[in-house]
């Protein structure tokens, strides 16, 4: 099983992650071309949150989810494809618009775009799938009661590193008891002390993990946290401008940054699907 990790080559290589890249295909290999796996962090992201969850026993009918800063990630649209409810959120156009998320792409703008590399049948897609404006720093009190959660990519943009890890522990409460929460975020590795803490990006720390794992675990939650690097060369090379087509660690500032995967149980029996 999955569990909060860094390491990146040989899981992207592994049956599961190829299985799963291959089901997402049409999102990331536009002209069809056949290539192999991307060796790239986002594509490692994806992957590891669709592991996890499935490896949970989360993605089949009868199960809910509930993600946060989806932006044009494939991710509701292949939970769906498993008979799974999904209600997929965003941050408010007009903040995204002001902060630059809708330019680049990154941003969930409209409901049909988040099946638009048709990775759910249409039908099934609008019967299970809705989104709804949602921020990640206010979340509702209403949303509860989710089998899983996930973002990717979205928790580092909150204004802080405190802002960050004070979601990942209010949307615990978004969750059914024994519900799955999985996030990726950005991981300093070149340094445990000195970081990038501003408002439109951080970079998380080891010791704020430890921190966040801490507070977690106080609250009856279990996660478990592995800070294994990686030993391939493809783990160690570091990209920077003009990227090469090995991306999983690059620089931003003076640090190396990768992804880190985190993996939380809520306390509590986890229920059956209902349906
Ligand atoms: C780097 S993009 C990642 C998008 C997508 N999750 C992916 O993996 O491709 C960050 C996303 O977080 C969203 N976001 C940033 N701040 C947010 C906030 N306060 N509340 C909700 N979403 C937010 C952005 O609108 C954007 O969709």
């Amino acid at each position: 099983m999955l569990t909060s990790q860094m390491c990146k080559r040989d899981v992207l290589t592994s049956d599961d992650f190829v299985r799963w890249a291959e089901r997402i295909r049409p999102s990331w290999d536009f002209d069809h071309t056949g290539v192999p796996v991307l060796v790239h962090r986002k594509m490692w992201e994806w992957l590891f949150i669709i592991q996890a969850l499935f490896e949970r026993g989360m993605l089949q009918p009868g199960r809910s989810g509930l993600g946060f800063g989806v932006g044009q990630e494939p991710l509701a649209a292949v939970f769906a494809s498993f008979g799974c409810t999904v209600l997929a959120t965003d941050m408010a156009e007009d903040r995204a618009r002001e902060i630059g998320w809708t330019s680049d792409g990154q941003f969930a703008a409209d409901l049909d775009s988040l099946n638009k590399y048709g990775l759910c049948d249409p039908a099934g897609f609008k019967e299970r799938v809705s989104l709804r404006t949602v921020d990640m720093n206010d979340i509702p009190r209403y949303l509860s009661g989710f089998d899983f959660t996930w973002s990717s990519c979205a928790f580092e943009h909150l204004g802080s590193i405190e802002s960050g890890l004070q979601f990942v522990e209010r949307q615990m409460r978004c969750l059914a008891p024994g519900g799955v929460s999985v996030h990726t975020t950005e991981l300093n590795v070149s340094s445990n002390d000195e970081t990038v803490d501003e408002p439109g990006t951080v970079l998380y720390r080891q010791r704020d993990l430890r921190r966040l794992a801490l507070r977690l675990r106080l609250r009856g939650h279990k996660i478990d946290l592995d800070f294994k690097p990686g030993e391939t060369t493809d783990d160690q090379h570091v990209d920077v401008p003009p990227f090469s087509n090995v991306h999983l660690r690059t620089r931003v500032q003076e640090y190396v940054t990768t992804s880190y995967g985190l993996i939380i149980a809520k306390r509590g029996r986890r229920r059956a699907p209902t349906g």
